[in-house]
């Protein structure tokens, strides 16, 4: 049985500056001394602190992502980022489609599909965040969401180098974790629906210390997508040493 990468990684969102994350980045090496080689250990800090960032990681085996990234190579498109500024910088992952990018700054599944290809263009490892509203899963539309955002993010997409993201809305920044037998049964629908069944399929929403050993013991979950937890350097250290 072909073995799934796990791939925990870090989304910073709008937090820390570049003297702030060299802080974190200090103290967070002396915590991966022992981590699993097989973990894949991934911190997706803001545009403004990659370079620095990069300088620092002297040899450790984190990998630099972004939280965004623009298709077009260059242009006037104020604001963006393209992908061979990231690939300069040395970034290997990229958020694309994360649901505060849906819901606060007008992205469609139709963007978010132009981010996905023009991110392996560039040899970029895109991580397709998906997921429902509160309202959606009341209401039983969960699948129907999810596989719809699937059908529609993936068009063309290369399913060779792709990590999706699980993230119920209503879980993320609220302390209100998904039950993780439901987040394991959401991402075998998730499985599913791709064409590449080794694809890593990370769960994200409220993922902490004191949860991440038992959302990793399910058999479906490849990873987690950790925001608030990731920022101290301690509590993410304890999150990619899950046991
Ligand atoms: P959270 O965020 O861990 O703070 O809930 C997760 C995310 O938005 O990726």
């Amino acid at each position: 049985m072909p073995v799934r990468n796990i791939v925990i990684a870090g989304n910073w969102k709008m937090h820390k500056t570049q003297v702030e994350s060299l802080e974190f980045l200090q103290e967070f090496l002396n915590h991966i001394n022992e981590t699993p080689e097989d973990r894949e250990v991934v911190l997706c800090i803001p545009f403004t602190a990659l370079s620095a960032f990069s300088k620092n990681l002297h040899g450790s085996r984190v990998k630099l992502g972004a939280q965004n990234i623009h298709w077009e190579p260059s242009g006037a498109y104020t604001g963006e980022i393209s992908a061979m500024m990231l690939n300069e910088l040395g970034v290997r992952y990229v958020i694309v489609g994360h649901s505060e990018r849906r819901q606060y700054f007008g992205e469609t599944d139709e963007t978010v599909n132009l981010r996905l290809r023009a991110a392996q263009d560039h040899e970029l490892t895109p991580i397709l965040c998906v997921g429902e509203t509160k309202q959606q899963r009341d209401a039983g539309e969960t699948e129907d969401i999810i596989k719809h955002q699937l059908k529609h993010d993936l068009i063309g997409v290369d399913q060779q180098n792709l990590v999706v993201a699980y993230e119920p809305i209503w879980a993320i920044g609220t302390g209100d974790t998904c039950d993780p037998q439901e987040a394991n049964r959401v991402i075998g629908i998730i499985r599913q629906q791709l064409s590449n069944s080794n694809i890593s399929i990370q769960y994200g929403g409220s993922v902490k210390p004191n949860n991440i050993d038992v959302i990793m013991a399910q058999p479906e979950i490849d990873g987690a997508l950790v925001g608030g937890a990731s920022l101290d350097p301690s509590n993410f250290g304890r999150i990619v040493n899950y046991k």
